[in-house]
């Protein structure tokens, strides 16, 4: 079956995902205008919005009472994600985020950073009005693992010698923590602590598929897709799973394999044509396709302790349909 996004996924949670979006804008307030114009161009550029959606079905799926509280959660949950593209852009040097021109490159990488910087400053301040310690720990200390997996992948980036379990911890902070987040907190604000480790786990196995495809996507796509320049990652010399599937699967003496440990090493897009056609050669991007599909498969069996309803099914149907984008 194919995934419809409004019929399977967004419309059990329609009405809180309208009001969690005015949420969003109008918590973006400073005093100073060029914060405000920064905060604008990024936020106002969309993105797919999958964490607050995520958030507010894991809030349903809990039989939350206070949808109210949910909304203010799901929009802080965005404007944490946003920050972090906002700062990763910079680090990633990237140019072109959600179709539109990046704040490092609009403006320039000092002012993209102290923005990152207001608007995470900016979502604990708004967290706070939700009068939850446990919740306010588990953000403050999933935030330092966020600001972790990207350091880590700062140290692997050039390093050919890269394993898939590097890989997989640096995804996991970088990525998966935050769906982590997205989906345990509402039940920690719903009071249902029972559900907090299955929607954890739920969180780690499909934001973990979601940055295999994100990878894969880096290879397969184009911009006009993707709203982001796709050979982003062999620019900067990332090993991401592609790559480290090449390597695995070629032999070392090879001419392929010396191209892939240089292009890696080097960073750059020189052989981007070339490394394009080892991936599909080697049978990584398959390789990548099998885990993408396989972790999507353990976050989906996480949901089943929680009981049947129209919410679960939609979180559900969120991690197959990211898998969708692949196939
Ligand atoms: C981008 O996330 C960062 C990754 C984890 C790959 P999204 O692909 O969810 O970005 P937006 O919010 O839709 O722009
Ligand atoms: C995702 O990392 C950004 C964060 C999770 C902070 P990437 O660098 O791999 O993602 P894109 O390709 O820029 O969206
Ligand atoms: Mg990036
Ligand atoms: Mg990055």
């Amino acid at each position: 079956m194919t995934i419809d996004f409004q019929r399977d996924i967004l419309q059990p949670v329609a009405a809180d995902f309208a009001a969690m979006d005015t949420f969003i804008n109008q918590g973006i307030t400073s005093k100073v205008a060029l914060v405000m114009a920064v905060s604008r161009h990024v936020v106002e550029a969309g993105g797919k919005r999958m964490r607050p959606i995520m958030c507010l079905l894991a809030a349903k799926a809990c039989d939350m009472q206070n949808m109210e509280h949910a909304r203010h959660l799901a929009a802080i949950v965005e404007m944490l994600h946003t920050a972090t593209l906002v700062h990763d852009d910079v680090v990633d040097a990237s140019g072109l985020r959600r179709g539109r021109p990046t704040a490092n490159a609009t403006w320039d990488n000092q002012t993209a950073v102290l923005v990152g910087d207001f608007l995470i400053a900016r979502t604990f301040d708004l967290m706070v009005n939700l009068q939850d310690l446990t919740l306010l720990k588990t953000f403050s200390s999933g935030t330092c693992d966020i600001a972790e997996g990207e350091v880590l992948q700062l140290q692997w980036q050039h390093r050919p010698d890269a394993t898939e379990e590097i890989y997989l911890q640096i995804i996991h902070g970088k990525t998966s923590r935050l769906f982590e987040m997205a989906t345990e907190g509402p039940a920690i604000l719903a009071n249902k602590p029972q559900y907090r480790q299955p929607l954890r786990d739920y969180a780690c196995h499909f934001g973990n598929a979601f940055q295999i495809i994100d990878d894969i996507l880096d290879y397969t796509s184009d911009a006009d897709t993707l709203g982001k320049n796709i050979g982003d990652d062999l620019m900067e010399g990332k090993p991401t799973l592609p790559l480290i599937a090449a390597l695995n699967a070629l032999d070392k003496n090879s001419e392929d394999f010396k191209l892939v440990e240089k292009s890696i090493a080097t960073g750059g897009v020189e052989h981007l044509d070339k490394v394009i056609s080892i991936v599909h050669q080697t049978g990584a991007l398959d390789y990548c396709r099998k885990r993408a599909a396989e972790e999507t498969q353990a976050a989906i069996d996480a949901l089943s302790v929680l009981p049947d309803s129209p919410y679960r099914q939609g979180l559900e149907n969120l991690a197959k349909m990211a898998l969708q984008r692949i196939h």
